[in-house]
């Protein structure tokens, strides 16, 4: 038995060290961490159980029958993320190049069929060269295989692909079809067509990093949803990320004791928002005040910063906050906006997050590059995501809420739950000046002193119609409270509706006509 022991002991060494001491060092060289010290930083201190530690390649073309390590290029298990299970695979570039042979894909998919069925997380660690090009068409299948799991996972498990190392051609597509994407600065790249390519085909000339780094994912293409300066960092931002989510679509995010006082009132609330309606303020800064501990974690921070969403709790439950920010672009809806926050809300729809939703919004961008951008395609998913979404929906409207895009936000008609508003609130088809000078134009036109004439009837149609108390008279917003009293009311609606079950209904129920 002792020799057996030692058999064993010596084999899972020799696997333990991947591609070697001198391709470890290199790794290190380049700024990166090995495969197995990435699991270390994600998981709870000695959680981690592996699998197939003892799985080899079995091609024998172009020399890889010399090639052969144990494990292959890539480590898989399990292990606990804040004590729940979560699952990982981790590339490992030591060994050819991390690239996907037919073993590694075999090794994944079954790590993936295993979260997928024990109802768990997956997270895929990327630091790898692509297909096995030595393997031909069987590593190409091995991403098929993968693929089609990130598809039918997508929705029932949370899925997080973190970019660690190079990520091209299809192996950008299984972090495309996943929920988040990290990556780190300088040394994560992901790209279809490298730049060798492009310079070829088009004569462009641009780096990895500018073309495929985090920055360029996070901020322009928002193909990422985090950009890191260290992997310590971003798999710490990884285990916070994990935090907020239910393990899968048939469980509630976690619930945490709170410290922050349920009931607090925060007359800072009140002097956030400045006297001038055109003037700008950071919507975080509301959220900071409603939210427990003020502890906001942004989804897409840096991409189409018009519109925030991200990660809060109330009193310890989760919730997913989606707000405008006047503070860019006033707070415009354009395109990426659009995408970004439908995705964020058709995420917490799949995993039963209720979305707190706080409004400020001026309208839509106009634009000719926003219509031959399709801004009506790209719209049309955020009213679609909300009027799908059958999760608890409550609003808070801050500010302003014109024409369609008072409707596209969690607006009642679209079935928001609850739909309040500070007594700041103004809800119209558009801002006095747009709308005095089209509905009396002619007698603006006509008069001595069309200014005197305009500012009056500027004046005169705020009066009447710019407050929230019409839309209330109405029940399309279901009160007008205190900014003060902002958290306590939402964690109060969010206890109402915790057991919220919604049948496909009429959407003018509950709402008065007259
Ligand atoms: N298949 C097989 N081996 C691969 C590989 C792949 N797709 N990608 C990298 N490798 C091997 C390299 O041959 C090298 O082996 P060696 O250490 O025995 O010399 C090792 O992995 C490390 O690669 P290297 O090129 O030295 O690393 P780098 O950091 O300089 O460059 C890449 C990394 C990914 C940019 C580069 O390896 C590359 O362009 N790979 C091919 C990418 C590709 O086109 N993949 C196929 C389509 S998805």
């Amino acid at each position: 038995v002792d020799d057996a022991l030692d058999d064993l002991k010596s084999r899972r060494e020799e696997g333990r060290s991947g591609g070697g001491t001198r391709r470890i060092e290199a790794q290190h060289r380049r700024g990166k961490l090995t495969a197995r010290e990435r699991i270390d930083l994600l998981f709870d201190q000695g959680s981690f159980e592996e699998l197939d530690p003892f799985a080899l390649h079995r091609a024998t073309e172009f020399g890889l029958a010399d090639q052969r390590t144990l494990g292959d290029a890539v480590v898989t298990g399990y292990g606990k993320v804040n004590g729940r299970l979560t699952f990982v695979y981790s590339q490992d570039f030591t060994v050819l190049g991390g690239s996907l042979s037919e073993v590694v894909g075999k090794k994944i998919c079954k790590a993936m069929d295993l979260a997928a069925n024990s109802g768990a997380p997956m997270v895929g660690l990327i630091d790898s060269g692509g297909a096995r090009i030595q393997e031909g068409v069987l590593s190409l299948a091995g991403y098929a295989d993968i693929f089609l799991r990130n598809v039918r996972s997508s929705g029932v498990i949370p899925q997080i692909s973190v970019i660690l190392g190079p990520a091209a051609g299809g192996a950008t597509y299984s972090p495309a079809l996943t929920d988040f994407i990290f990556m780190v600065k300088g040394t994560g790249q992901m790209y279809i067509t490298g730049p060798d390519v492009i310079k070829a085909v088009t004569g462009e000339v641009v780096t990895h990093e500018q073309l495929g780094g985090a920055d360029s994912h996070a901020s322009r293409s928002g193909v990422a949803h985090y950009s890191l300066d260290s992997e310590e960092t971003c798999l710490g931002e990884v285990r916070r990320l994990l935090g907020f989510l239910p393990q899968n679509n048939m469980e509630d995010p976690p619930r945490y004791d709170a410290f922050d006082d349920p009931t607090r009132s925060d007359d800072e609330l009140l002097y956030i928002i400045p006297d001038n309606a055109n003037a700008h303020y950071d919507m975080t800064q509301i959220i900071g005040h409603v939210v427990d501990d003020g502890d906001f974690m942004q989804v897409h921070e840096a991409f189409a910063r018009n519109v925030i969403v991200g990660f809060a709790r109330m009193d310890g439950r989760s919730v997913g906050v989606v707000a405008q920010q006047p503070s860019h672009l006033a707070g415009v809806l354009d395109i990426n906006a659009s995408d970004k926050a439908a995705r964020f809300v058709r995420f917490c729809d799949a995993f039963n997050i209720p979305l707190v939703t706080f409004i400020d919004v001026p309208g839509f961008l106009p634009g000719a590059d926003q219509e031959y951008g399709g801004i009506i395609r790209h719209g049309a998913k955020l009213i679609y995501a909300y009027a799908e979404a059958s999760v608890p929906k409550i609003s808070v409207l801050t500010r302003k809420a014109y024409g369609g895009a008072y409707i596209v936000m969690s607006s009642k008609g679209l079935l928001g739950d609850i739909n309040y508003a500070w007594p700041t609130a103004e809800i119209a088809v558009m801002g006095p000046e747009g709308a005095v000078n089209i509905i009396y134009r002619d007698e603006i036109s006509s008069a001595d002193d069309p200014d005197a004439i305009r500012n009056q009837l500027v004046q005169d149609y705020a009066d009447r119609l710019v407050n929230p108390y019409i839309a209330a008279s109405h029940g399309l917003i279901d009160d007008v409270i205190d900014p003060a009293d902002t958290r306590s009311k939402i964690i109060s609606a969010l206890e109402m509706l915790e057991n919220k079950r919604e049948e496909l209904r009429n959407a003018s129920m509950g709402v008065f006509h007259s």
